[in-house]
Formats: structure tokens, C-alpha cells, sequence
């Protein structure tokens, strides 16, 4: 599993660095949810095949949300601190707490939750931008 991941981010990074000026919510998309989403946004990321459940293609948020984007729900699925386990296992990392354990560790303890909560809100910004 560690080694299908590095190799899949090897891959993705080489792919990835033809882009220019990034935004911040763009490099760290491609950093750490490209391998399971894809580098677009479609679900069709390499890690995927090997989830029981398929990563969300993150490209029809708005469509399947009656044309409006559901930011605050995405939001709170990326955080992943406060949503209730009501749906069986998740498959995807909790990066609010993932973010906050390397934040913290350069911030401090509130210092690295406002630099989290900016790195949430900076992702879902950018999934906002996917839409079609
Ligand atoms: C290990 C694979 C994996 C990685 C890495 C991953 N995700 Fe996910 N994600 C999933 C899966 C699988 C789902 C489907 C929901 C579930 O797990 O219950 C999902 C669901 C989502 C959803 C919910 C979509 C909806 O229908 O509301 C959002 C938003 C999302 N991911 C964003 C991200 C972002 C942003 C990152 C990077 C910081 C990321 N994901 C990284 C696997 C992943």
C-alpha cells in the first residue's frame, strides 16, 4: 500500500509539474487528494481502484447539489473532524486532524488550527473552480 502510493505521487508530481502558477489550493489538491481523485477532479485517481468505495468525482458537486455549490458540506467532508460516522467507514483521511498534526507543530496548537482551517477552506475553494 505505501509503496502503490509513492509511486502513484511519483507519477502524479511529474505529471503535475508542467502546470503553472498554481494556487495554493491547486498544489495541495494535487499533493494530497489527486491519487485517489484524480488529477482533475473526475474520481479516477490511481489509488482509487484499490478503495472499496469509489473517491467522489468532485467535478458534479454543484450538479448533484441543484446547481448550487455545497461548500460548507465540503468543507466539513474535508475536515473530517465533526461529521458523525453514520455512513459505515471512511475511506478518506481525516485532514483536519492530518493538517492540524503538522500545523501544530509549526504554529503551535491554535496557531495551527486558523493554518488548518485556511488549507480547508484554500481546497475547497479550489474543488469549487472543478465545477461544470
Ligand atoms: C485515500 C483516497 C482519498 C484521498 C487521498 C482523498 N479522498 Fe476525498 N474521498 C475519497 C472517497 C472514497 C470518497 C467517497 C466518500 C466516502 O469515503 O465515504 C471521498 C469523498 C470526498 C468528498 C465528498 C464529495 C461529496 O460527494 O460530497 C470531498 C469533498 C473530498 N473527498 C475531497 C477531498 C480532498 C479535498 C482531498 C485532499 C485533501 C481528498 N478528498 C483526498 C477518497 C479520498
Amino acid at each position: 500500500m505505501k509503496l502503490s502510493i509513492a509511486v502513484a505521487l511519483a507519477t502524479l508530481a511529474c505529471q503535475a509539474s508542467t502546470a503553472q502558477e498554481m494556487s495554493y489550493g491547486e498544489a495541495e489538491y494535487l499533493n494530497s487528494c489527486a491519487v485517489c481523485h484524480g488529477l482533475y477532479g473526475k474520481g479516477d485517481g490511481p489509488l482509487g481502484d484499490v478503495l472499496l468505495k469509489r473517491p467522489a468525482d468532485l467535478t458534479r458537486l454543484s450538479e448533484r447539489n441543484g446547481g448550487a455549490f455545497p461548500y460548507s458540506r465540503v468543507f466539513a467532508t474535508i475536515d473530517g473532524r465533526y461529521s458523525l460516522p453514520s455512513h459505515g467507514d471512511r475511506e478518506m483521511p481525516v485532514w483536519g486532524r492530518q493538517f492540524l498534526e503538522e500545523d501544530a507543530k509549526v504554529y503551535g496548537p491554535s496557531g495551527g488550527e486558523i493554518v488548518t482551517t485556511e488549507r480547508i477552506h484554500n481546497l475547497a475553494g479550489y474543488i469549487e473552480t472543478l465545477q461544470h
